[in-house]
């Protein structure tokens, strides 16, 4: 029976139109006003059916506390995907757009219990050596070279020439990855978030990552990869490679957005000036309302059971909307009290164990290019700004601003080239094998200049 109210009306584009069907959290009429989804979905109750590609099915939890019940219920509730019936049964195929973010791997976003324990404290204690003063200093000055690239010509798209290209710099350094191996990782990762020839930019990064755990073995550092490796966990070589990939997975293209969602704030919010002091508040209420991560943790139900006002099957796919469940109408209070009690790093055993680095990162990016830039502003009409289409990521596809041109501190490593579109760039790369002097050569030898 449905139970659903009759009086919400589906937002525009959406097939569900009261007729049972599943709602869709893909195409351009989803990125374009998602809270209009969530409201109507919050019609269904605490959870509602959604579709997040053709044909896969799962359960959407969009209320605030039963979010919190489901992420902190980790007996009921598992994180290994090879529990995922739809796809042992072969109703999703392995080439749909969603796979490569859900099917298992040997890491600790896909493990449960004690396997699950092992596997994260290793991520936490070695992410809790990264010395912060490194942190920030490192991150100046991978935005100071980003910036170098662009400010002069007075004006840039600040998400591919920077927000999503400052994360992938930074991670190298705190890999500890020399020139030719960092290198490859930048080209592996870019390639694969932009999906052009994927499956190449996969095997060159998890080429590189691996090359990068045989020479820590030899030659430990003072980095991530030789931290996670010393660890009493005691991380097999292959363990170590799929660590590594999740975090620069799990970290990156996150990172991007949130810098990247921020920077959209702070430019088309005219509360905000441009100072160093609200950037925080700016970063929180960008978690709040425009969460990086919209639509994730995805869960498989133990058993067959009721939750959520939804009848679950075991191996059933769950997830849970932070974006959703941080605009419940009931949670207002609670925001009103605590200006972190959202889900944007969700909640319980899985819940994000970076949050403070990336809180870092962020701000001294969002900080230094307001410095560098002051009278940054958005180039085109805010209302033409579009969003990448996706269940799972909030992220702008672009964000054109225009400033008055600066000149570089140092000399920009590609001065006399004109910027190329990211993608354009990124689909010539992805067809040559990346070769010595890449992204990652170029800052190393900027550094050094
Ligand atoms: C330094 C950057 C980051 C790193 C290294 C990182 C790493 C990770 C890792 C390893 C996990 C899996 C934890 C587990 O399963 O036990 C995770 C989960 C998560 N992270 Fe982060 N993260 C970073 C930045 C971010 C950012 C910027 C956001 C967005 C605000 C974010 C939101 C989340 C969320 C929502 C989860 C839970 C995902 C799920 O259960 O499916 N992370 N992160």
């Amino acid at each position: 029976m449905d139970a659903r109210p009759s009086a919400p009306v589906p937002p525009p584009g959406c097939p569900a139109h009261g007729s049972g069907s599943r709602v869709p959290l893909y195409g351009p009429e989803f990125a374009a006003d998602p809270h209009a989804y969530y409201s109507y979905l919050r019609s269904y109750g605490p959870a509602a059916p959604v579709e997040l590609a053709p044909g896969v099915e799962a359960t959407l939890v969009t209320d605030y506390t039963a979010a919190l019940q489901l992420l902190q219920d980790s007996a009921s509730f598992r994180k290994d995907s090879r529990r995922w019936r739809a796809f042992n049964e072969g109703h999703v195929t392995p080439d749909s757009p969603v796979v490569p973010l859900l099917a298992y791997r040997p890491n600790c976003m896909f493990s449960d219990g004690a396997e699950h324990l092992r596997l994260r404290q290793a991520v936490t204690d070695s992410m809790a050596r990264i010395d912060q003063r490194r942190l920030s200093r490192t991150t100046e000055q991978v935005s100071n070279y980003l910036i170098a690239q662009f400010g002069y010509r007075g004006s840039a798209d600040l998400l591919g020439s920077y927000a999503r290209q400052l994360p992938l710099f930074v991670f190298n350094e705190l890999f500890g990855c020399p020139a030719d191996i960092g290198d490859r990782v930048l080209f592996g990762i870019s390639g694969m978030f932009d999906g052009v020839n994927a499956e190449k930019a996969a095997e060159v990064l998890f080429g590189a990552v691996g090359e990068l755990v045989a020479l820590k073995r030899t030659r430990p550092a003072e980095d991530v990869t030789s931290w996670l490796m010393q660890h009493h966990a005691k991380l097999t070589d292959e363990e170590m490679v799929h660590q590594l990939a999740l975090l620069l997975a799990a970290g990156t293209e996150p990172l991007g957005n949130l810098i990247g969602n921020t920077l959209h704030r702070l430019l088309t919010h005219d509360a905000y000036a441009h100072t160093g002091g609200l950037i925080d508040d700016a970063i929180d209420e960008t978690l709040w309302e425009n969460p990086p991560m919209s639509n994730l943790a995805p869960h498989y139900p133990a058993v067959d059971m009721d939750f959520a006002g939804q009848r679950l099957q075991a191996g059933d796919l769950v997830l849970v909307s932070f974006a959703a469940a941080n605009s419940s109408p009931a949670l207002a209070a609670a925001r009103q009290a605590s200006s972190r009690a959202h889900l944007a790093w969700s909640a319980g055993p899985h819940a994000c164990p970076s949050k403070d680095p990336a809180r870092q990162i962020s701000v001294t990016a969002i900080e230094n290019l307001l410095n560098q830039l002051p009278d940054i502003q958005l180039a085109v009409p805010e209302e033409s700004l579009t969003w990448r289409p996706g269940p799972f990521n909030r992220g702008l596809s672009a964000l054109p601003t225009r400033f008055t041109p600066v000149e570089p501190a140092r000399r920009p490593a590609q001065h006399a080239r004109p910027e190329p579109p990211v993608r354009a760039e990124q689909a010539a790369q992805a067809n040559r094998t990346p070769e010595r002097g890449g992204r990652w050569s170029q800052f190393l030898n900027w550094l050094t200049k």
